[in-house]
Formats: structure tokens, sequence, C-alpha cells
């Protein structure tokens, strides 16, 4: 076989077969397909996509491509919970732990934040001494010992997806259907939980931008999962604005705290119970909204979160560390009405650019820096309240915060979003 020959194929609107891409991927891997030719292979996809059968065969494979967790040894249903990016999407952080406290094992890789979507991994390690490389016998150990573990993806896991991924990141070739579906699935595939929760994200601030692509995203991962008998259920959920009040690593862990002391604003709150819900039940518990509202109140996710830090060599004093930084900026608001829009993409590229997030991989973050945000969509405002408070040690020059201000949108009507747009399972 040769690459040339796949990728016109490809480029003809040809449907490859399961052994062609299994070769591709596994020369790919070996270093005998260079990336220049895997590069024009994603574009032709981009132009012709692929069938639901390639698709499963490019998961599959990319799956083959490295090790495969086995998590057997760990009692229970393990549920593994995946975003596919977003602004201030501080989920995992209160999400996992709040599963956890209820018995079911939460055994989870996560990933780093690139452009102007942020990483589970950035947001732990911006507490002290939290370790992301964990050894797979000791991750294993750490759920059985206390039903949680959050760790960085291992190099051993889906190494087609670690050199995909970065190709795709430079030549233009990040959202495309079939690509962010085996990029996705194979990693939790090769994860090792029984069940899986998706939330694919959509809007603004995602890599789908209408709730159709979403849709269809979503049921071709879930198709995936239930291929290879894994539970699958994707949550389309709300990227139009930052997801709760922070972006900014330091800050969205302060957020995370809050909540999980019941202190959080009732949205984002009401949000990550209705993600625990689904994912407890994926894990054989049946649980009432209330109920997992009250477990969150009393504090018990918070107790599983600091467990889970102390266990990966965090100090568990610094979570509740507040940011420090040489400047705050003050954005206040230059009308009356309601908060109608906050694009979570042009926001998040702020945090990025006063170093919360990396534009590219070799970046180093500022882990204090980001944005609180006073007032999200649907709050009422007076001209003069509070809108957000910009957390930087670099100095920005007043017309960023001006245009800051207007990207704010304020309008007389009261616009109501919903957090969570369908769920397909
Ligand atoms: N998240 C992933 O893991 N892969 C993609 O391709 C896109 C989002």
């Amino acid at each position: 076989m040769r690459a040339v020959d796949l990728i016109q194929k490809k480029r003809d609107g040809g449907e490859l077969t399961t052994a062609e891409i299994q070769w591709l991927i596994a020369n790919y891997v070996a270093g005998a397909v260079p990336d220049y030719q895997m590069s024009a292979f994603a574009m032709a996809i981009f132009f012709k996509g692929m069938t639901m059968r390639e698709t499963r065969d490019l998961t599959m494979a990319m799956v083959a491509s490295g090790d495969q967790l086995d998590l057997s040894a760990i009692s229970g249903i393990k549920v593994d919970k995946h975003s596919t990016g977003g602004v201030g999407d501080k989920v995992t952080l209160i999400l996992a732990p709040l599963v956890a406290s209820f018995g079911v094992p939460v055994a989870k890789m996560s990933g780093r934040g690139l452009g102007h979507t942020g990483g589970t991994l950035d947001k732990l390690e911006s507490i002290k001494g939290y370790q992301i490389e964990v050894a797979e016998e000791d991750f294993i150990q750490q759920v059985k010992d206390i039903g949680i573990a959050v760790i960085g993806q291992s190099e051993q896991i889906v190494k087609a997806d670690k050199l995909l991924y970065a190709l795709r990141d430079v030549t233009a070739t990040v959202d495309i259907m079939p690509l962010i579906a085996s990029s996705v699935m194979s990693k939790k595939i090769a994860a090792g939980s029984d069940a899986i929760m998706l939330d694919v994200t959509v809007g603004d601030g995602a890599f789908m931008k209408t709730l159709d692509d979403a849709e269809e995203l979503s049921r071709t991962m879930v198709n995936l999962g239930k291929e290879v008998g894994r539970q699958t259920v994707a949550v389309i959920t709300n990227m139009g604005q930052p997801l709760g009040q922070a972006i900014g690593n330091r800050l969205e862990v302060l957020e995370a705290v809050q909540i999980m002391k019941g202190e959080g604003r009732s949205d984002i709150t009401d949000f990550i119970c209705q993600l625990a819900q689904i994912m407890l039940k994926l894990g054989g518990q049946e649980v009432e909204l209330e109920k997992i509202k009250n477990h969150l109140t009393q504090g018990h996710a918070l107790k599983k979160f600091e467990d889970l830090v102390a266990a990966q060599g965090g100090e568990v004093q610094d979570i509740y560390r507040p940011v420090q930084t040489d400047f705050i900026y003050e954005v206040r608001a230059e009308s009356s009405g309601y908060i109608s829009s906050l694009p979570a993409l042009y926001f998040g590229r702020f945090a990025m650019e006063i170093g919360a997030g990396r534009a590219v991989k070799t970046d180093r973050l500022d882990y204090d820096a980001g944005i609180m945000f006073d007032k999200k969509v649907g709050d009422a405002i007076s001209a003069g309240d509070l809108l957000a408070k910009i957390y930087s040690n670099r100095k920005i020059p007043q017309k960023k915060i001006t245009e800051f201000a207007k990207n704010v949108t304020i309008s007389n009507e009261k616009v109501s979003i919903s957090e969570i747009l369908k769920i397909i399972n």
C-alpha cells in the first residue's frame, strides 16, 4: 500500500477499507507515513467526510496504536467523562469528586488547554504539588483506595492521537467531525472505563457551532461507544458564553471550591448536579436531583476533592489560596438592562492573551491570570455596575479594557438560556 493512493482515494470521494485505515494509522505512528501526507489525508476528510464504518475503523486503529488500560481490578461500574472543550470549563473539578463521593469510581485521564479552551490538567497543576504523572498501578490503586484519580493522559495511550492532534492543530483540521469523534472516543475506549458521559459543547466558544453539528457528532460518538460495549451518553451543552464565572486556572479552582461549598451560582450548580445525575445513572445509581444538590451543599464533593489533591501530592491548603496578580482591572457596565451576550470565544482568547492559556503548546501559563465575571447572560445590570474583574500580571492598555466592555451586550429584553440543550443516548 502507498499513502498517496489512500489520500487520492479519499480526495476523490472513495471509501477506505478497514485494512487501508489500519495500515495508514500503523504506518503513521511508526514514522513511515510523514506528517505532510497525514495532513493531506486529514484535509481530504474535511472535504469528503467518512462513513460511520470508516470512522469506527479509524477509532479502533487509533486505540490499537497504544496501550489500553485494564480497570477490572477496580470494583463497580467505572464511569468516565469527556468534554469537547470550552471556556471556563471547570466541570471535571466538581463533577468527578461529586460522583465519586456517591461511591461511583472515577478513573480519569484529562488533557491540557490549547488556544481559547482550558484544560483540567492545567487547573489541577495550579495547586501546589499536584502530580499529574502517576504510574498505571498507582492510578488504579488510588481509585481503589479513595474512589477517584485525575491524571494526565499516559504517553503510551492512543499514540496516534498525540501525533495527529498536534498536526491537526497547525493544519486547520481540528474541527472535522470524524476526526473529533475518533480522537475523543479512541482515548475514552483505551482508558478502560465501562461507561462514558460526553459533554459535547456547542456555540461560539466550541468546535461545534450549530446544534445540528453537535447532534451529529454526539450520535457518532454514542454509536462508537455502544459498538464497543461501553454505555455512552452525550449531553449537548451551551458554550455560547463562558461556563460559570471564572476563566483562568486558579480562579476556576476557587470557583469550583465555592460551588462545592454550596456557595456557587445556582445556574452552574444545577448544571453540574444534572450532569452528576446522568453519570451516577451510568454508574448504576438513580439519585434524585435534590439529593445530589444537598450532597454537594453538605461538602461531600469538597472532601473528596481534598482527598484527591492530597493523594496526588498536592497541598490541600493551597486549594483555598486566593489569586495574586500585579494588576486587577474592574470592567463596568456602560448601560442598564439585561446581559444578552458574553461571547465565549472572545473572552477565552482574552484570557489566553493575558497568560491564562497557551497560544502554542510551549507557552508558559500564568496560573493566577484570568477573568471573574460578576454578571452572566440573563442577569439584570445597571450602568456603572461591575461586569467583571480581570486579574493580570501584564499591564493591559485601556483600549483593550474598553473593547472588553463592548463585547458584553446589554439589551432591554431578558434573555434566558439553558446549559443543557439536548441529551443523546
Ligand atoms: N477534543 C479531543 O480530544 N479531540 C478533538 O479532536 C477535539 C476535542
